[in-house]
């Protein structure tokens, strides 16, 4: 797979008090997506926002937003989400008893889909999805919260991935990491073959500006 390396900000991180001009710092600093983090208190023990903020959002935005569903029933918000604007839509194989049916409601809508694996959740889980899914989101922290620690199983974990990839012939799928990733380790992540690096505090803490700038001049 040789895919062009994409930097999505996370805008959990974000100052809400002064969003409009931390997206317009992504756009300057060469972001390649928006991530939005979509929590509900049930799925994981944090709220964030919901289809409201996205509807705000695209307005001000012409970068693909990437919507990341940590909730306990996605497939009762995919439509609203789809309606309004995301590009990508992931949620969590921990959450639904059907994964096929979800990735098929996300791809209905005309939107790249995606399963998201929680970090000790069988890798397993993705060979099986892939057939039917744009991309693979692979959790390196426990979602719920920015600024933590990136668990590092992950190399293990992506190896596995990537193997049963080009087994498989399979090609046209993303990898998109979440949570952790900053400039000291994004290179070592992308090597490893994902190729979506998710960066909340990395990006959001500091000057917006140059921290992208810094990540996307390792790919150059
Ligand atoms: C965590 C979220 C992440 C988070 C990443 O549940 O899914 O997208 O914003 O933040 P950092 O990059 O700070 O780990
Ligand atoms: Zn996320």
């Amino acid at each position: 797979m040789d895919q062009k390396i994409k930097i999505a900000p996370s805008l959990l991180s974000a100052d809400f008090t002064n969003l409009k001009d931390e997206i317009a710092q992504c756009e300057e600093g060469g972001a390649d997506l928006l991530h939005l983090d979509i929590m509900d208190g049930h799925f994981v023990p944090n709220i964030t926002f919901g289809p409201m903020i996205l509807e705000h959002i695209r307005k001000i935005t012409t970068l693909p937003i990437s919507t990341h569903l940590m909730i306990a029933k996605p497939d009762e918000y995919i439509p609203q989400f789809a309606e309004l604007g995301s590009d990508y839509i992931s949620f969590h194989c921990e959450a639904v008893a059907h994964i096929h049916r979800s990735l098929q409601l996300i791809r209905s809508f005309g939107k790249k889909a995606g399963v998201a694996l929680n970090p000790l959740t069988p890798i397993e889980f993705a060979f099986e999805a892939a057939e039917f899914a744009d991309f693979i989101l692979l959790m390196t922290v426990n979602p719920g919260f920015g600024g933590q620690e990136f668990i590092s199983n992950f190399f293990n974990r992506i190896d596995k991935l990537v193997n049963y990839f080009q087994k498989n012939s399979i090609y046209n799928i993303e990898i998109e990491v979440d949570g952790g990733i900053k400039i000291e380790n994004a290179k070592t992540i992308a090597e490893s073959g994902a190729n979506i690096l998710v960066s909340g505090s990395g990006i959001f803490n500091g000057n917006i500006i140059e921290n992208l700038k810094k990540i996307k001049q390792l790919f150059m």
